[in-house]
């Protein structure tokens, strides 16, 4: 269990409550006899989700267990993910309806019509096609929030092809190891990137990333910046001259419920990533039904805005695959939500009436931190549902988004799930519970959780430990991408006995049994809502020339979560170099390391803080004790150090930050 922190206890303590107003209630997708529905007959209730579907072929077993922990959901069945999420609607007659209102950063717009999203989709598959890709091969996707990178998804779910999207803002290391590790044919990217009113190069670190790579045969280019970029002759295509001369006709085929349908690259615990494998049935059914009762969503009435980015799974199941599932018209936004003013979001609520608004806390920290006043000036009244993902919210940005940005009326839903589980697994729903700041409360209908102790003994009222996950759900992971032994290890051995899934999220149960999530318990950081381990940037760290030895820790961090703060041991000469340069040399030194973690990693591993320091604390068996480190980066009193080897490490330490030494 991690330690509690004062704030942490002043959170529990949270009494506040806001139930729905009736006339929210009165017209609310979800109501409060689905917990006992679902109970009563879990499959039987999962089924009925199915059938938001259209499967060309029907299951004959909702659920298929007996290969534990790999599920088999809707036995049998078959489907396509891409006609579900776009041709169904246009043939349901809703061909003119706006699937996205795309908004680029510089000010540029494009409206797309469920019936251009099907042309758009059906030519890139078309072109997947002629390019030699068949069913089970994989594509690696690093590309900015553009629409092309949604019709490439949808392009490779429509041919059975596996999609890997990798986050914009990773470095081609980190690139090039996930196209490595799923042996991806090809690479799709776009030539440049919009960042903070610049435009910012995206294929040369695709290039480098890929020099040598053998497995890829073609790299597709979107045109976005316009920025001249190197092209490799033969390599190298252009997605216009690629795409755009297809056949805007092309026949889905029906894939099995389990066939594969993506992968996702996330952190665990060592420094290696996991690629987190998600099949198409069961995934689409959680996504679908998630998104229709956590958001409350109406079908050609809502706006529905997801802040998330497609690098990451909420972009995949709250962007991409649920909504559209859903015939969702939804904003997306190409950029960084201060460019070029601090009012961006909320001038694209207003110019969109935008009813739903699905975002993170450590975005919601930054619009407290730059003034009430800026969502005053905009007209944010056509929001009624307001979702928060990432991480623990605390009350006090809780409050602030309910008044601020909610007009005191919009339930707000604290979803708590993970790239693993596919879909949203905790959170109210909106019309039935009674909101409560800070807590995501309940699991959804249709999934079982519990607060369990060292032995896997769920704990009582009041009592705290781990989160897990006591039966399987459709959007389960089916495993780890070429390694189902870390599969099991990871997730399935710490309560083998009962049969759990381990979250690594300490939790705990208030006087009412509502769960509150207390941040990882594994060596895992959740920095701005983004998962990195401290293994990964310690690697990073110790692959620097000058570095001996690393070690990181989480901090607590007002605007992002966890801040990552990193102490580090120089080798020989550059700490003599060190010595004799005096503070700028050592600001040098630190810099220098900070960017070396951004270029291995990417921007967002960057450490917030590096401190140089003589020794590591560490215990008699050589297991370096995080928590003191820990309390050194937040400014607290070290803790027990009876446990050290060398006791007084934690003295050296902590005069040596003091003196500058
Ligand atoms: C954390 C993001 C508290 C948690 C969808 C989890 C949360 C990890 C919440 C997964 C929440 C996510 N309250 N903690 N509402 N949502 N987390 O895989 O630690 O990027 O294990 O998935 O984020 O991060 P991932």
């Amino acid at each position: 269990m991690t330690e509690q922190s004062p704030a942490l206890d002043n959170l529990l303590t949270e009494s506040r409550t806001f139930p729905p107003s009736e006339a929210f209630s009165a017209q609310a997708n979800a109501t409060a006899d689905f917990y006992a529905e679902a109970d009563a007959d879990r499959e039987a209730f999962w089924a009925k989700q199915a059938d938001r579907l259209h499967w060309d072929t029907k299951w004959s077993q909702v659920l298929d267990w007996t290969n534990a922990p790999v599920a088999k959901w809707f036995v049998g069945g078959k489907l396509n993910v891409a006609y579900n999420c776009v041709d169904r609607h246009v043939d349901g007659g809703h061909g003119d309806q706006v699937a996205i209102h795309w908004v680029g950063e510089p000010g540029d717009n494009r409206d797309i019509t469920y019936a251009q999203l099907k042309d758009e989709v059906s030519k890139a598959a078309n072109a997947f096609e002629s390019l030699g890709l068949t069913a089970g091969d994989r594509v690696a996707i690093q590309m900015p929030m553009v629409p092309e990178a949604i019709f490439a998804m949808l392009a490779c779910a429509r041919i059975g092809v596996l999609h890997s999207v990798v986050f914009g803002g990773f470095s081609p290391t980190a690139l090039r190891s996930r196209v490595d590790d799923q042996a991806a044919r090809i690479v799709i990217t776009t030539d440049g990137q919009y960042r903070r009113g610049k435009a910012a190069p995206m294929k040369v670190n695709v290039d480098e990333a890929l020099e040598g790579a053998e497995s890829v045969e073609k790299v597709i280019v979107v045109r976005r910046t316009g920025d001249e970029v190197p092209i490799t002759e033969g390599r190298d295509l252009w997605w216009h001259e690629l795409v755009d001369g297809q056949s805007a006709e092309h026949a889905p085929q029906a894939f099995d419920s389990e066939h594969p349908l993506f992968i996702l690259y996330t952190s665990g615990t060592t420094g290696k990533p996991k690629g987190i494998l998600h099949t198409s049935g069961g995934y689409l059914t959680q996504a679908a039904y998630t998104h229709h009762n956590v958001f409350d969503h109406k079908a050609g009435e809502d706006v529905y805005w997801c802040t998330a980015d497609i690098g990451w799974i909420t972009g995949h199941t709250y962007i991409v695959y649920g909504p559209l599932a859903n015939r969702t018209t939804q904003v997306v936004y190409e950029g960084t939500p201060n460019t070029p003013h601090e009012g961006r979001h909320w001038e694209i609520v207003q110019q969109h009436k935008v009813s739903i608004y699905y975002t993170a806390p450590t975005l919601i920290r930054t619009f407290m931190k730059w003034g009430n006043e800026i969502p005053e000036k905009y007209d944010l009244s056509s929001l009624r549902v307001l979702g928060s993902v990432g991480e623990p919210i605390n009350p006090e940005a809780w409050i602030w988004y309910r008044e601020n940005v909610g007009a005191n009326s919009a339930p707000i839903v604290d979803t708590w799930w993970q790239t693993e589980t596919g879909g949203i697994m905790i959170s109210p729903l909106p019309g039935v519970t009674a909101t409560k700041p800070g807590s995501a409360q309940k699991a959804l209908p249709g999934i079982s959780a519990k607060v369990v102790d060292d032995q896997g003994v769920e704990v009582g009222k009041g009592g705290g430990g781990y989160l897990v996950l006591d039966k399987p759900w459709p959007g389960m992971l089916r495993g780890i991408w070429g390694d189902e032994e870390r599969f099991r290890d990871t997730y399935w051995s710490r309560f083998r006995d009962q049969g759990y899934y381990f979250a690594g999220d300490g939790a705990k149960y208030d006087a009412d049994g509502d769960v509150w999530l207390l941040g990882r318990v594994d060596d895992v950081m959740n920095v701005s809502g983004h998962r990195i381990s401290t293994t990964e940037v310690e690697s990073a760290l110790v692959s620097h020339p000058t570095v001996a030895e690393a070690a990181v820790v989480g901090a607590t961090d007002p605007t992002t979560g966890q801040g990552i703060v990193a102490f580090v041991i120089l080798r020989g000469n550059a700490a003599a170099t060190l010595k004799s340069g005096g503070d700028s040399a050592g600001q040098d030194a630190v810099q220098e390391l900070r960017n070396h973690v951004a270029k291995e990693i990417g921007p967002i591993a960057k450490p917030r803080q590096i401190l140089v320091v003589q020794e590591l604390p560490k215990t008699r068996s050589g297991k370096i004790m995080r928590r003191l480190l820990r309390d050194v980066a937040e400014n607290r009193q070290v803790g027990d150090v009876t446990t050290l080897a060398d006791s007084s490490v934690m003295d050296l330490i902590s005069t040596g930050l003091k003196t500058g030494k």
